[in-house]
């Protein structure tokens, strides 16, 4: 198992990608503290992983990672029930689609807050835990393909994850040196709840049909087929276990070969 007697706290976890993620992580030798802004959902994973591995330490709870002081007192949380910290993925996201020339400054400030901000403040709150703890320790933020390459209909959404990338490379150069590894997984095409929502909307915003959205997906992804959450999950769990040692700053790509740096 790649990450037995670690543990490790997760946001976004109750659904989608981060459920994938949280489920691996545990499969993989983990304990778990499992946050979702839906507490229910992040109670449901923690209940779907304990199936998976019955030993296994886990703990549930509602988290906003906009929520300064929320993020803070959750990650301490985490460090006390579980006895301490050497894991972290910043998995908790949102988008919303649209051209600039109508986009709200409430949609900005909704994907930057979620994507941006929130990456920071749980970045934050996690370092100072595991500088505490003496240092050693591996953080995962879930950028997006976005986050390197411009989207149309989702100037903000693509902003805030070239924002989560540069803040992964800055923070990664502050904490080397005390054994602290942070990098970023860019996703393609996911087969999630984020998904179903960007196919309606973007049928909308261009006047074709959904299969049609589906279809200039396949399009082009080298690969042929949609990406699932459990394809993100595996390559997490791999930069959060000493397999990944030498690997710092990097933002790796998973996207069946949708982009290629
Ligand atoms: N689905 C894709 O194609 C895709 C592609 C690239 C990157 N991503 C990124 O992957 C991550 C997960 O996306 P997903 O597709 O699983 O989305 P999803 O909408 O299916 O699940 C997101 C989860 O995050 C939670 N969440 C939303 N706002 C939150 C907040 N303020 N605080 C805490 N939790 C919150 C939701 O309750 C939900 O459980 C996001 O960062 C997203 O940007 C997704």
């Amino acid at each position: 198992m790649l990450l037995a007697g670690l543990r490790g706290f997760i946001t976004g976890a109750g659904a989608g990608i981060g459920r994938a993620i949280a489920l691996e992580m545990v499969r993989e030798g983990a304990d778990l503290y499992i946050t979702d802004l839906d507490g229910t959902a992040a109670e449901r994973t923690a209940a779907e992983a304990q199936q998976l591995r019955p030993e296994a330490h886990l703990y549930a709870a509602p988290l906003d990672v906009r929520a300064a002081a929320a993020v803070a007192a959750c990650v301490e949380e985490a460090v006390a029930r579980l006895g301490g910290l050497e894991l972290a993925v910043n998995n908790a996201g949102v988008s919303s689609m649209g051209r600039v020339v109508e986009l709200s400054e409430e949609d900005w400030d909704f994907n930057m807050d979620v994507n941006a901000k929130g990456v920071f403040l749980c970045c934050q709150a996690e370092v100072r835990a595991l500088l505490r703890l003496g240092g050693r320790g591996s953080i995962v933020n879930i950028a997006s393909m976005a986050g390197k390459k411009a989207a149309p209909l989702l100037a903000h959404y693509s902003a805030s994850k070239f924002a989560v990338i540069g803040f992964t490379q800055a923070l990664a150069l502050e904490t080397a040196e005390a054994g602290i590894r942070v990098n970023a997984v860019c996703p393609g095409y996911v087969r999630t709840s984020m998904q179903e929502r960007e196919v309606v909307w973007e049928a909308r915003l261009r006047g074709i049909s959904q299969e049609e959205v589906i279809a200039d997906y396949l399009r082009a992804i080298p690969l042929g087929r949609l990406e699932e959450p459990e394809d993100v999950a595996r390559v997490v769990t791999f930069l959060l276990s000493d397999r990944a040692a030498y690997i710092t700053g990097q933002a790796i790509d998973v996207n069946g070969g949708a982009f290629m740096a």
